[in-house]
């Protein structure tokens, strides 16, 4: 039954969040008359959803009304700094592709991997539930994040929508970065950067794996990207990574990873959820925290810090003993 509820109530939600529900109920109590003639969806159809949905939690039902309950007003409306709408519009895009996790999951790969086939559409969904997800995370990571009090300089790699630069060129008024991911996921990120005044943020598109990193950083972010990737890839990363440090300078990665030690279901659950995903997106895998300390030998220090989130874990790895530029 996990697996029927979640392959229907992932669409369930999806559908509810495209005929705009979640908003119309969060505005007022609605009848199932009037919520039909809001999402444009039939009488029992509506009636299905919006049930589904009050047994999920997300909505309630009292004398004949339908209103948006805490769990949707919090995740599933717009207006919410913890909107989560772009984030399960991407995950629903994910049934495209998983039709071959059988053949990934077999080969260590998929036939291609997701950007060779990907549109301006896809990239756009793509970006913008990464950046959901970033907000929410934005505040806990950004505070464990040290910089030179003058500012510094911050590297990050596959930085895509650029929130997390964003944020901490926000906090340290003298800190520059720069985004460097696949050019057209930089495209997706012109609304985003609109935000930013001071031209402290450049956008490099190319391929990090490849492309010369600049030197003499201050804190390169690796987040979201190990996932990505198998053993020999990411130790060859994070020592072209480390090498784009400055003496003491810092390494952080974000990721979901296993071997942390947390014990609830979900934290355990997820990694595992994301290692699935991504072998099948790119031939990408779940890293544990040993797996990642022993890629990073060089550092003398590597901190491990849980975030709140579910599954998810910030390392910072500094005094990098080789390859380490002192500029
Ligand atoms: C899971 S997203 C993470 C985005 C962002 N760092 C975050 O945490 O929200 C991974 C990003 O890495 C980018 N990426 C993956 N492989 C790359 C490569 N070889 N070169 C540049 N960017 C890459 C992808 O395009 C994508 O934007």
């Amino acid at each position: 039954m996990d697996a029927f509820g979640a392959v229907i109530f992932a669409r369930a939600l999806t559908v509810g969040l495209r005929r705009g529900m979640f908003e119309s109920l969060a505005r007022r109590p609605l009848s199932l008359r009037d919520l039909s003639g809001e999402t444009g969806l039939s009488t029992e159809g509506v009636r299905l959803l919006a049930d589904a949905c009050v047994a999920g939690g997300y909505l309630n039902y009292r004398k004949g009304m339908y209103s948006a309950g805490a769990e949707a007003r919090k995740w599933l409306v717009r207006s919410s700094e913890t909107y989560l709408g772009d984030l399960i519009f991407y995950f629903d895009s994910l049934n495209t592709r998983l039709g071959g996790l059988e053949y990934s999951l077999e080969h260590g790969k998929p036939r291609e991997p997701y950007y060779a086939s990907f549109t301006d559409r896809d990239w756009e969904t793509y970006v913008r539930g990464m950046a959901n997800l970033a907000r929410l995370l934005m505040p806990e990571v950004t505070r464990r994040i040290r910089l030179p009090a003058s500012g510094g300089r911050i590297l990050d790699l596959g930085g895509s929508h650029g929130l997390y630069s964003l944020e901490c060129c926000r906090k340290f008024p003298g800190c520059t970065a720069v985004v460097m991911d696949f050019a057209p996921a930089l495209r997706c990120a012109g609304d985003i950067r609109e935000k930013e005044s001071g031209n402290r943020i450049s956008f490099s598109p190319g391929d990090f794996l490849t492309a010369p990193l600049p030197a003499g950083q201050d804190a390169v972010f690796m987040f979201n990207i190990l996932h990505g990737f198998d053993e020999e890839t990411n130790r060859n990363l994070i020592a072209r990574a480390s090498g784009s440090l400055r003496r003491g300078g810092r390494l952080y990665i974000l990721d979901q990873m296993t071997g942390t030690g947390r014990r609830s279901l979900l934290s355990r659950f997820i990694p595992l959820m994301v290692g699935l995903n991504l072998m099948n997106e790119i031939g990408g895998s779940a890293h544990s925290v040993p797996l990642i300390r022993e890629w990073c030998a060089d550092a003398a220090t590597f901190r491990v810090m849980p975030l709140r989130f579910p599954g998810v874990t910030l390392i910072e790895a500094t005094d990098w003993s080789s390859g380490v530029n002192s500029q």
